[in-house]
């Protein structure tokens, strides 16, 4: 068993969907990236069906993954997106995203990501602090326009996740205050070119409880109550993404529970519910492949040396976060206690420890759950060229992006003349 619906074993082989691993492995190389387009596609339907009857926007955290396929994959079942930069914008913009399903997070808009996200007529900027909703202002009124905005709020609740990845304690960086927001909402007009349209808040990733996120759908909702009560017109509510996945044992809420808990507690409000789930769209639905290269046996350990490395996957690395690592092929032979580590000048650069295996120089191993915050965080690190990806879709498998070559990692580089 995997324990991954679209990836199981078929005579001791690890498939996707109805593709051999092996077989894909030898088609495009190692390492890469393989997704499962089942798997997306009934994430994405399982946020949408718990929606049911409710006015929802799902917009997808395009961090997570970027790459057009998946966009497009998501774009053509309906979903908005959640962007972070004006790279993002134009990603979505190119997979055939629709501009007014689009949301602008991040502390740190520039002007001129601003001015392209006014051009394309974007749905809502979360702004998260007073100086860049006083820049947004001040450019909306240059361009002739009117900026939608939410207020990311900071609701101060402890996620109970990593730090790194926590973002709605007051000490985090993100979001305004719900005094502050108050304090702006209230001043609205003093803002001609702006549109208060919602409220927004993020308070974290990886999240496997759901107390953390109904304390702030509360604090969210009074605030939602005072401002409305004050006659202002908000028309969504967005309670950002956050939403965990299982790596290992961990046991967070599904899909449908999450949603269901989401709407039960905002039953009495009438505003359109926006959320912006990454991991728990494509987390799940994507693996790395890798190849052993050398077995290394030292009086202390038993490494594995694959071909992937902290640059290809930097969670491991980053978080000291845990992937489950399948064989490919899978033995009856004695297993070994096994370091699974790059080829990467580091001693940070691991996939996994203390991993029991059967394994022989040549074989492919699965990284599961990579396809979150995989490729998108990667690197080219030691000038190694970023994996390939490649998209399965029943019996048939798409390339979806090119292994790097050498030439493209030095072509924009120069020698002085
Ligand atoms: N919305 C905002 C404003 C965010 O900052 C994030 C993630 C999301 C939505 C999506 O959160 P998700 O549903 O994926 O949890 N690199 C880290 C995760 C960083 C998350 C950053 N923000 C990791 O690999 O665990």
């Amino acid at each position: 068993m995997s324990g991954f619906p679209e990836f199981k074993y078929r005579n001791n082989i690890l498939y996707a969907e109805s593709v051999s691993l092996q077989q894909i492995a030898q088609e495009f190389g190692t390492p890469c990236y393989v997704y499962s387009r089942a798997a997306l596609t009934s994430a994405y339907n399982e946020f949408k069906n718990a929606f049911a009857q409710r006015e929802h926007l799902i917009c997808y955290a395009v961090k997570a993954n970027s790459n057009l396929a998946i966009l497009n994959l998501l774009a053509q079942l309906g979903s908005g997106f959640d962007i972070v930069s004006g790279g993002e914008l134009q990603r979505v913009i190119k997979a055939g995203g629709n501009p007014q399903k689009i949301v602008f997070s991040g502390v740190g808009k520039n002007i001129d990501e601003m001015r392209m996200a006014l051009s394309a007529d974007i749905l809502c900027f979360n702004v998260e602090s007073l100086a860049e909703l006083q820049a947004l202002n001040q450019l909306a009124g240059k361009m002739n326009k009117t900026a939608p905005v939410s207020l990311r709020v900071n609701p101060d609740v402890d996620a109970k996740t990593h730090p790194y990845i926590s973002t709605g304690l007051k000490e985090n960086k993100f979001g305004v205050p719900v005094s502050e927001a108050e304090r702006i909402y209230h001043c609205s007009h003093e803002y001609p070119h702006l549109e208060f349209t919602g409220l927004d808040c993020h308070i974290g990733s990886q999240l496997t409880e759901l107390s953390p996120f109904m304390q702030a759908s509360e604090k969210m909702l009074n605030l939602l109550d005072r401002l409305q009560s004050q006659g202002l017109e908000i028309e969504h509510l967005d309670l950002g993404g956050g939403l965990g996945i299982r790596y290992t044992n961990e046991t967070p809420p599904s899909i449908s529970d999450y949603v269901s808990a989401l709407c039960a507690s905002t039953t009495h409000v009438k505003q359109r519910l926006l959320i912006e789930p990454g991991r728990s769209m494509i987390g799940n639905a994507g693996l790395l492949l890798t190849r052993t290269e050398y077995l290394k046996h030292t009086p202390d350990r038993n490494f594995a040396i694959v071909d992937a490395a902290m640059n290809d996957l930097m969670r491991p690395a980053l978080y000291d976060a845990y992937h489950d690592i399948l064989s490919v092929h899978q033995k009856t032979d004695k297993t070994l206690d096994y370091q699974v580590v790059g080829p990467v000048c580091e001693t940070g650069d691991f996939l996994g420890h203390n991993r029991m295996l059967s394994i022989a120089s040549g074989d492919y191993l699965a990284v599961m759950s990579a396809g979150a915050y995989g490729m998108s965080m990667s690197s080219n690190y030691n000038t190694r060229p970023r994996a390939a990806e490649v998209m399965v879709d029943g019996d048939s498998v798409h390339l979806i992006r090119q292994r790097e070559t050498i030439d493209q990692l030095t072509a924009s580089e120069a020698i002085l003349t």
